[in-house]
């Protein structure tokens, strides 16, 4: 049983953890432990009631001395206003004007079946193995119920959950901030790692002490952003990659967020998690409810590695979906870096002509297809073939392609439109906006008001065309801009802070359209990159483009940073030409390739001009890929050395029957006449003895671990080997 109940108090267990609460005397959830797995039900001596100065009592405290304050009492979902001086969980005004919340416990159930969100994208259980939990709680005097749920993925070591808010009154309730989860960690030293960035630049690693006070992160971007992804881990100070303890938790949405932790006065610790209330809002009328997005919980005992490890199983096998879940990818040639806008037929079908010779097994047409785009300012809106472009239009071109055996896949960006365009010219209103206010451009584009249904079913008729009538077996779905002067015409006055969540749920529903009308298309997301690399994302598509910076030494911290909560399988990496478009850089082909390899396979550049010497390299890079592709991406992933302020990196893959060991490293700035470098492999197995295939050389699994490897030919700058054990 994952889920069991004994007097007030529940218990949740997977394989290796457990998390306990408890319904205390008035009714609150009391938090009580989670962590690696304990036995006992009743924790309640290692954390009792304890009262402090300035921390007020609740009006019906059952005992006759102060012990009884909310602002000391550990809880799971936190009303606001009544004693507690923490962040809120939840805050909602009334017809009276007053906006306090107190939630009390009224009932509990056990659900066999995980209950899906409304408009929203969770975690699935194919299978039936998960139990969920509900905790029923209400506010009589505001007259709104919340319930808590818990799903308990045992055999996955997960722990999602999400909160339901329903007006149970007469008169509408108006919802400022509804976050998904509140977690308090009883008084220690902890660390939090976050994931921050740019364009070009995402999900870099930041590891701080919590402090006093409050810290965090968020996005007001409208999407979840290249800033601050919605991923983070807390972990004991001492933490390392292969030892200690540490939660992960992943927010699966692609909006505003916020995540926030705050050490205390008496330095417990907590964490808050969900959209972000500023500029949210929801009202609430009579039975209506609201639910949160999900949240991801994983803890390892066992460092940052395992915990990364566990998280990406549970990515794999409860986000990602679909036919292409545990596919192998197509290598793809992307023909963006190779002619940007300026391409005809005659170009892409000699880029795929030359892509076939070499190994590749797709090509994809990015920007530029449609309307009249021949540069970043027109055209967005008008999903039509571009006739000047393309004379024999798209059904001609991937005819074309189909007749060289290759797959063909094509670049959309539905949410946005551009002044100059046939859609704006006809629907201007169909812009996010608010009357009065002038509308700043991104990229010279808007976006479209997706909180309106005819402006989705207007963009999805044109989408449908285009891939009823072509033979499309991939698309990539970009995102240029964030959200700004964010309102809807159609939404009521007192609705307008509804936009921000309306507009992604809008989003969801036309993806929504698109997989499950084409299933069989592979969808790679995009935002100028991965600046929407999350978690609500992946549920319709298995993999996103991770960087517009694909030059490989830049590559390797944002790959490792992206590594920390997102598996192989879902990081789109290309190998693209020299100098660089991004920094400049020159790297050898053979460094660009095995950078790329860990990840969705492909190239980005023009194939034609690279020497003969080069096209072999590719040829060979193809064929290990094809190879070994599925091994690399389900098996587990070891972060070895950091890139960051670090001469080299490394990481390793160890395939999931161990036969197989995938070792990268790359020399970020070379030393004339430096040390040997050797590197352990601590994962090898003891019991295997492993064969390198380039060298041909023997190791015992013990060797590899102990004394380690040496690896040849790195001492100039970025240079790399890639090296493959595999078990004789
Ligand atoms: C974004 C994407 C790029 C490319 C361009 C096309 O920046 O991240 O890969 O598709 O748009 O405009």
């Amino acid at each position: 049983m994952a889920i069991t109940k004994k007097e007030n108090v529940f218990k949740l267990d997977t394989k290796n953890t457990s998390y306990l609460l408890k319904i205390t005397e008035l009714g609150y959830v009391m938090h009580v432990y989670y962590g690696a797995k304990v036995e006992d039900m009743d924790l309640s001596e290692i954390y009792p009631y304890r009262g402090r100065a300035f921390s007020p009592n609740m009006a019906d405290n059952p005992y006759s001395d102060d012990r009884y304050s909310l602002d000391t009492l550990p809880q799971e979902y936190v009303g606001s206003g009544c004693s507690d001086f923490r962040a809120a969980s939840v805050t909602a005004l009334d017809q009276s004007g007053y906006n306090s919340v107190d939630l009390r416990y009224t009932a509990y159930e056990i659900l066999e079946t995980k209950p899906s969100l409304e408009g929203l994208p969770s975690t699935y259980d194919e299978k039936g193995e998960t139990q969920t939990l509900a905790i029923h709680l209400v506010d009589e005097l505001r007259k709104m119920k919340v319930t808590l749920f818990y799903t308990v993925f045992a055999e996955k070591d997960l722990i999602t959950r999400s909160a339901k808010v329903e007006n149970i009154g007469e008169d509408s309730l108006y919802l400022e901030k509804a976050m998904s989860v509140c977690m308090d960690f009883p008084a220690s030293s902890y660390d939090l790692i976050q994931f921050h960035g740019s364009w070009a630049n995402e999900r870099q690693e930041q590891r701080s002490k919590i402090a006093y006070g409050l810290q965090g992160f968020s996005s007001k971007r409208g999407t979840s952003s290249h800033q601050h992804n919605p991923f983070c881990i807390v972990c004991d100070h001492e933490t390392t990659e292969k030892w200690g303890a540490a939660y992960a938790f992943g927010l699966v949405y692609s909006g505003n967020h916020l995540l926030q932790v705050e050490k205390t006065q008496t330095d417990e610790v907590r964490l808050t998690m969900g959209i972000n209330p500023d500029d949210f809002g929801w009202k609430l009328e009579k039975n209506q409810a609201f639910d949160t997005p999900e949240v991801m919980m994983i803890f390892s005992n066992h460092g940052l590695n395992d915990l990364s490890q566990i998280y990406h199983t549970a990515v794999r096998k409860h986000i990602c979906r679909g036919e292409w879940r545990d596919k192998q990818r197509p290598i793809l040639v992307n023909n963006w870096e190779a002619t940007y806008f300026d391409f005809d037929e005659d170009k892409i079908v000699d880029l795929a002509t030359k892509a076939k010779s070499l190994g590749i097994e797709m090509i994809v047409l990015d920007d530029g297809w449609f309307g009249h785009r021949n540069d970043d300012t027109t055209s967005l809106g008008d999903w039509f073939t571009d006739y000047h472009k393309l004379p024999n239009g798209l059904e001609g071109l991937s005819h074309k392609i189909k007749e060289i055996d290759m797959k063909f896949g094509l670049w959309i960006e539905p949410e946005m439109i551009s002044e100059d365009s046939e859609l704006y010219r006809k629907h201007p209103d169909w812009v996010l906006s608010q009357e009065g206010r002038s509308r700043s451009k991104g990229r010279t584009q808007y976006v479209l008001d997706f909180t309106r249904e005819e402006v989705i079913d207007g963009i999805w008729e044109q989408l449908d065309l285009v891939l009823k009538n072509n033979p499309i077996d991939y698309i990539k779905w970009d995102m240029n801009r964030h959200l700004t002067e964010v309102g809807s015409l159609m939404l009521a006055k007192d609705c307008k802070k509804e936009t921000y969540h309306r507009q992604v749920l809008g989003v969801y529903q036309l993806m929504n359209r698109l997989v499950t009308s084409y299933p069989h298309i592979l969808l790679e997301n995009c935002s100028g990159g991965g600046g929407r690399f999350d978690l609500g994302m992946l549920c319709y598509s298995p993999q996103i483009w991770t960087s517009d910076d694909t030059d490989a030494i830049e590559r390797l911290s944002i790959q490792y940073g992206s590594s920390y909560a997102y598996p192989l399988s879902c990081m789109g990496a290309h190998v693209s030409a020299v100098p660089n478009h991004q920094t400049g850089r020159i790297t050898p082909i053979k460094t660009r390739g095995d950078v790329a390899m860990f990840g969705v396979f492909g190239y980005e550049l023009d194939l034609a001009r690279l020497t003969t010497e080069e096209q072999d390299i590719v040829k060979k890079q193809c064929a290990f890929y094809k190879e070994n592709a599925l091994l690399m991406q389900q098996g587990k992933f070891y972060r070895i050395q950091t890139p960051k302020d670090s001469s080299y990196a490394a990481w390793s893959v160890v395939s999931e029957d161990e036969k197989h060991i995938y070792l990268l490293y790359v020399t970020i700035k070379g030393r004339a006449n430096g040390p040997q470098k050797v590197v352990k492999l601590p994962y090898a197995n003891y019991n295997m003895k492993y064969r390198e295939v380039e060298s041909n050389r023997s190791y015992y699994g013990s060797t590899l671990c102990h004394a380690g490897v040496l690896i040849a030919d790195v001492e100039q700058d970025y240079q790399s080997q890639l090296l493959h054990f595999v078990c004789e």
